[in-house]
């Protein structure tokens, strides 16, 4: 019989906090092994726990700030110790960024072998309220005081006991007391996993994913509920193609503006959108500016989803063209430039990871290319960005680890230069890190 490995019992430790780990740990040194300390700041003295211990190093959690830093700050939400949702709210606004900043320049160094010829100044705006997008995890939990319903904790795959949500858009943050007394409601309640919540700049919507069907009470317990909150509610009995309307029977797509260009995105709540609008505005505008497309010239916008770059862009060059892998993406995104009366903006589906890559766009010359990836990246595509000759590349990345993977190809194999990078506060008090990039032939 196989033997089960006895975990070690934690242990209590004072350590001084040396630095930050990239996802933003404080790191220290005890008896020689580094611990990395959830919940701890640079320059701190703690008392921590340890939640796994290895011959390498230990992870722990603080007990006690027995020196605190001057960028430590009372977090604003009571559960932000627990919840996975948020990892940075003990630490203050401006000091999130620069450690940001901090984790993408030395990515770039340490991945990349690169260093920028300048570093951007960090795009910040409201830290609270701003996310439009989330996935809430339901569980029935009699113990915990029946139906929980938000995140799921740091340190476990639980969901956390939360009443409210502070970084979730203003139309969402204050409703997930009532989500978990509605749902105790509904009589298949065990049955219910999670909640997709999304919002445009004019409606918002719910998606109820139910394993089971619900009955005529339950659904008119949601219609109740989306009357009440001025929302829209959808179900999904199965998979993504069974998401319909519940109320009001016919929901048309939600929509966000970018007002700089005049143009309108419409998206379905399931679909790929930038989840802060007011950063997105702000990224946009900086992007293109960035890009400095000209208006004879020809742009190609790589990983475009509904069209978020690639419409402004239409705006201000004569001829754009967005690749996408998912096809329902495309069709959205050239509706939407038939919805924005778009005409020299096109759409085409490649999987962009499926080396070798093919395609008429790959044998055409574009003066710019924009391009913002998923998390791992873009290396399959970077490898034959150079035989497009670009004038000038732009690279929007949500992991810094990646891109300075892409920007070492760039640089040290294809010799451009990295005029400039800098980071965006997409996910203030997490520790996602979004950067933009600027590559030109040197
Ligand atoms: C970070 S999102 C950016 C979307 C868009 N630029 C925006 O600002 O809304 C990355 C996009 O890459 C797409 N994508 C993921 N894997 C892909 C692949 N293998 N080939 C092409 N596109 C892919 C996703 O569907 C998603 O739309």
């Amino acid at each position: 019989m196989a033997r089960r490995r006895r975990r070690s019992p934690p242990v209590e430790m004072t350590v001084s906090i040396e630095s930050l780990t990239n996802d933003s740990r404080g790191v220290a040194h005890h008896e020689g092994k580094a611990v990395f300390v959830e919940g701890a700041l640079p320059g701190e003295v703690v008392l921590c726990q340890t939640t796994k211990r290895t011959s390498k190093y230990d992870t722990a959690k603080v007990i006690e700030v027995i020196e605190a830093s001057e960028d430590r700050v009372q977090p604003r939400c009571s559960a932000a110790g627990i919840c996975g949702g948020c990892s940075l709210q003990h630490m203050s606004e401006s000091s999130q960024i620069h450690a940001k900043q901090q984790v993408l320049l030395d990515n770039l160094k340490q991945i990349g072998k690169v260093e920028p010829l300048s570093t951007l100044p960090p795009l910040q705006s409201s830290h609270w309220n701003y996310r439009r997008k989330a996935r809430l995890g339901v569980k029935f939990v009699p113990k915990k005081g029946g139906v929980l319903v938000g995140f799921r904790e740091k340190q476990s795959g639980y969901l956390a006991v939360m009443d409210s949500c502070e970084v979730l858009d203003g139309r969402f943050s204050q409703l997930i007391m009532p989500l978990r007394e509605l749902i105790g409601e509904i009589s298949i309640a065990k049955r219910i996993p999670q909640i997709e919540i999304a919002a445009g700049d004019n409606s918002a919507v719910m998606v109820f994913r139910h394993l089971e069907p619900l009955s005529e009470r339950d659904k008119e317990h949601l219609k109740a509920f989306a009357i009440q909150y001025d929302l829209s509610i959808m179900l999904q009995p199965a998979g993504p193609d069974s998401i319909h309307e519940l109320y009001p029977e016919s929901q048309g797509l939600l929509e966000y503006r970018l007002d700089e260009w005049d143009v309108s995105i419409r998206f379905r709540p399931t679909d790929f959108t930038q989840v802060n609008a007011s950063i997105n505005q702000l990224m946009v505008s900086n992007a293109l500016e960035l890009l400095a497309a000209e208006e004879d010239e020809e742009v190609l916008d790589l990983f475009c989803g509904v069209g978020n770059f690639t419409l402004p862009l239409a705006r201000v060059c004569r001829q754009v063209t967005g690749i996408e892998g998912d096809s329902v993406l495309v069709k959205m995104a050239r509706d939407n430039a038939v919805h924005n009366k778009i005409t020299n903006a096109e759409f085409i589906t490649a999987d962009l990871y499926d080396a070798p890559l093919d395609g008429s766009w790959l044998h055409r010359k574009w003066d710019r290319i924009l391009l913002d990836p998923p998390r791992s990246g873009a290396m399959e595509v970077i490898e034959r960005l150079p035989e497009l000759q670009p004038k000038r590349i732009v690279y929007v990345s949500c992991n810094p680890a990646t891109l300075a993977r892409d920007a070492d190809l760039l640089v040290n194999k294809f010799g451009y230069k990295l005029l400039a990078a800098g980071v965006m506060d997409m996910f203030p008090h997490t520790k996602h890190v979004e950067s933009i990039a600027v590559f030109e032939p040197s």
